[in-house]
C-alpha cells in the first residue's frame, strides 16, 4: 500500500461519498440511498446510486461502481495517487509523500518536458536550412504559416543524432530519450548500446493531450516510401487509445459538436478551413476510451472517415462505440474526394459546409448503405431492400422514428406505408423473439452468465468463485466474521482478484482498521466496479452458517484444484439460494 491505511481511512471519512458525487451529479434521496443520472454513460432515467452508509456508488446501467476514491479517479480521469491528492486537498489534509509515487510522477514530468523540448526543436528546424525540404513539403500540402505554428508542426532532420545531441545539451539522458521513444537502440551487435534518432527526414506532428502536454509524435515521410507515418509507441506518458489528436484545440471550439476523422492531415486541414472542432484517432481504430474522452467535451460527433471500403467498415464499427458512450452520431459520407483534406483543398470550405449540413444520423446513413446495394427496378431486389430496411427500422425503440423512416423507405420502394409498417412490426417481433431466446440461452448457461460483466475479469473455477464472492460480500457487511475465517488464506482463492481483496480486508481487520469497499486499494476501475457489483447482488443478511459453508467450499475446491462441472455448479447455486432464502 502506497499510502498509510490509516491515512486512507481518514481521507474516506472526511470525504463523504454523497458530497463528492454531489459535486457532479444531482442526487435525490430514496430510502437509505441516493439516486441520480449516471455521469459515466448517457441515460435519461436515474440508475446511478450512492449508498452513504457503505461509502460506495454503483450504476445499475453501466455497472461502474466503487468508493469515493474510485469515483474521483473515474470522473476526473486521475490515477489513484492523484485522486487521493485531490480528495486530500478537498478535505484540507496533507498527504504523506510516497517515494515511489514521487519518482514516477517526477519521471512523467521529465518526459513531458523532454517531449516539449523535442517539439520545439523540430519546429525550429522548419525555418532552418536543414528543414527546407520539410517546409516545402508542408507548403505543397497547402498548410499555412499560421497552421504550422498553431499545431507546432516540425521537421526531423535527415540525421542520426541531431535530436539526440540537442536534447543531451539540454540535460536529458539517453535513458530518458529512450523512455520517450525519441531514440532507438541499435540492434547491430558491434554498435550494441548505441542509440540514434528514431524520427529522421519526416514532417513531425506533435501529439498534445487535453492538459496541453506534448506526449508523442507522428512523423510523415515526404514521398511514397513506407511506413508513411511513424508514430511514437506507448510510453509512460503516451496512450494511443486514451488520447485524440487535436482535442487540445477542438475542446475549445464553439461549434457545439466534434468531428472525428481518420488522419492527422484531415484534422489539420479542417482546422485550417475553420472547422476547429476536428480531432483524429491516433493511428488506431476508435476505442471505448476514445469515445468516452469525446463524451466529456460534446454530445454530438460527426464521423467523417475516408470514402473507401476501409473507411466504411471503420464507420460501421465506430457508430455503436460512440452511441454506447451516450453520444449522438452523425455520419458524413465522403464523396468526390478520398478524405476531408483532399476535399477541402479541391472544393473549399463552403462546399464542405454543405456536405456537413447534409450529414445524416446513423439510421439515415445505414438506410442509404442498404439502398445502394439494390436495384429497385427489379422486383426481387426491391423485396430484399424492403426486408433489410425493415430489419434495421425494427431495431428502433421509438414508434415515431419507426413510422418516419418506414414511411421514407415505403416511398422509395413505392409501396404503401401500411404495408411497410406490417413488415417493420414483423421484423420487430422476430427481433424480440431472438433476444428472448438469447437471454434464455444465457440464463441456462450459468457458468457463462455468472462470469463477471467486465471482459478483463474471468473466473476459472466458478463454484469456488461464487463462494468467494459470498465471503467478500459477507465480510464487508459484517467484518467480525473475519475472526471466524480461521485458516482461509488468500492463496486458496481461485480468483486472484477476490483473493487480493480478501487479503486486504483481513489485514485491515487485524490492524484494527476500517473494513469497507471504499478503502480498498490497488484495484483497477473494472475490478472495483466488479467488487461493488458483488455487494449489490449479495444483499441478504449475513449468516454464520452460510459463511462457514462458503469457506468449506473454497477449501475443498482448492484441495481438489479441479474445475467443477456445470451440474455441481447448479446444485451448489441452489444450495446457496436455499440457505439464503432467495427466490429461484
Ligand atoms: N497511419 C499510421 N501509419 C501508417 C499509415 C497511417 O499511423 N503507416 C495513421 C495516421 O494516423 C494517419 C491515418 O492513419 O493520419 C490515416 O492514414 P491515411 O489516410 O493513409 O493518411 P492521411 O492522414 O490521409 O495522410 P496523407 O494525406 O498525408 O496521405
Ligand atoms: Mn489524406
Amino acid at each position: 500500500m502506497a499510502f498509510p491505511p490509516s491515512f486512507i481511512d481518514e481521507l474516506v471519512a472526511r470525504n463523504p461519498i454523497e458530497d463528492v458525487v454531489g459535486q457532479y451529479v444531482n442526487l435525490r434521496r430514496s430510502g437509505a440511498n441516493l439516486f441520480g443520472l449516471c455521469p459515466f454513460h448517457g441515460e435519461k432515467t436515474a440508475s446511478f446510486s450512492v449508498a452513504p452508509d457503505k461509502g460506495i456508488y454503483y450504476c445499475f446501467g453501466c455497472h461502474k461502481g466503487g468508493g469515493v476514491i474510485n469515483f474521483q479517479m473515474e470522473i476526473e480521469g486521475l490515477s489513484y495517487p492523484d485522486a487521493v491528492r485531490a480528495l486530500a486537498k478537498r478535505a484540507g489534509m496533507t498527504v504523506p509523500e510516497d517515494e515511489q509515487y514521487e519518482s514516477r510522477y517526477h519521471q512523467q514530468e521529465r518526459l513531458w518536458a523532454l517531449c516539449k523540448e523535442a517539439a520545439r526543436f523540430f519546429h525550429r528546424q522548419l525555418s532552418a536550412p536543414a528543414g527546407a525540404e520539410g517546409l516545402a513539403y508542408a507548403r505543397k500540402r497547402g498548410m499555412t504559416k499560421a497552421i504550422l505554428t498553431q499545431f507546432g508542426i516540425g521537421f526531423a532532420p535527415n540525421s542520426y543524432d541531431a535530436l539526440l545531441k540537442a536534447m543531451k545539451q539540454k540535460g536529458y539522458t539517453e535513458e530518458e530519450l529512450l523512455a520517450a521513444d525519441l531514440v532507438s537502440k541499435s540492434r547491430n551487435p558491434e554498435k550494441s548500446g548505441h542509440v540514434y534518432d528514431r524520427f529522421r527526414n519526416r514532417l513531425m506532428f506533435p501529439i498534445i493531450d487535453v492538459r496541453g502536454n506534448v506526449i508523442g509524435f507522428g512523423g510523415r515521410v515526404m514521398d511514397d516510401s513506407t511506413p508513411k507515418y511513424l508514430n511514437s509507441s506507448e510510453t509512460l506518458i503516451f496512450n494511443k487509445r486514451k488520447n485524440l489528436f487535436a482535442l487540445n484545440l477542438a475542446k475549445k471550439s464553439k461549434l457545439g459538436y466534434l468531428i472525428l476523422v481518420e488522419g492527422y492531415m484531415d484534422a489539420i486541414a479542417l482546422h485550417q478551413y475553420g472547422f476547429d472542432c476536428a480531432v483524429a484517432s491516433l493511428g488506431t481504430a476508435l476505442t471505448e476510451d476514445g469515445a468516452s474522452l469525446l463524451s466529456r467535451y460534446t454530445e454530438q460527433v460527426v464521423l467523417i472517415y475516408d470514402g473507401d471500403q476501409a473507411g466504411q467498415n471503420a464507420t460501421k464499427r465506430a457508430i455503436p462505440i460512440l452511441e454506447k458512450a451516450g453520444l449522438q452520431v452523425k455520419v458524413l459520407q465522403m464523396r468526390d474526394a478520398k478524405d476531408p483534406d483532399e476535399f477541402l483543398k479541391k472544393f473549399g470550405a463552403d462546399r464542405f459546409r454543405l456536405l456537413l449540413e447534409e450529414s445524416s444520423n446513423r439510421i439515415e446513413y445505414q438506410l442509404n448503405a442498404i439502398r445502394k446495394k439494390y436495384d429497385l427496378g427489379e422486383d426481387d431486389q426491391r423485396v430484399k431492400f424492403l426486408q433489410e430496411s425493415a430489419e434495421l427500422i425494427g431495431t428502433l425503440g421509438s414508434a415515431v422514428q419507426r413510422e418516419v423512416y418506414g414511411g421514407r423507405v415505403a416511398e422509395a420502394a413505392k409501396i404503401s406505408p401500411d404495408a411497410m409498417k406490417l413488415e417493420v412490426d414483423r421484423a420487430r417481433k422476430r427481433l424480440q423473439y431472438q433476444q428472448k431466446k438469447k437471454q434464455e440461452t444465457i440464463d441456462l448457461a450459468p457458468a457463462r452468465a455468472l462470469q463477471p460483466k467486465s471482459r478483463t475479469i474471468r473466473y476459472d473455477n466458478m463454484k469456488s468463485a461464487m463462494a468467494e464472492e459470498s465471503v467478500i460480500a459477507q465480510v464487508l457487511r459484517e467484518p467480525a466474521l473475519l475472526d471466524q475465517a480461521g485458516e482461509l488464506k488468500e492463496d486458496m482463492f481461485s480468483s486472484g482478484l477476490l483473493g487480493r481483496v480478501y487479503a486486504q480486508l483481513r489485514q485491515r481487520h487485524e490492524m484494527g482498521l476500517e473494513v469497507s469497499a471504499a478503502v480498498l486499494t490497488d484495484l483497477s476501475g473494472d475490478e472495483m466496479s466488479h467488487i461493488t457489483g458483488i455487494l449489490q447482488r449479495n444483499q441478504e443478511p449475513v449468516s454464520e452458517q452460510a459463511f462457514q459453508d462458503c469457506i468449506r467450499t473454497i477449501r475443498a475446491e482448492h484441495q481438489a484444484a479441479g474445475v467443477s462441472t456445470e451440474e455441481d455448479l447448479l446444485a451448489f447455486r441452489n444450495q446457496l439460494k436455499e440457505r439464503k432464502g432467495l427466490r429461484s
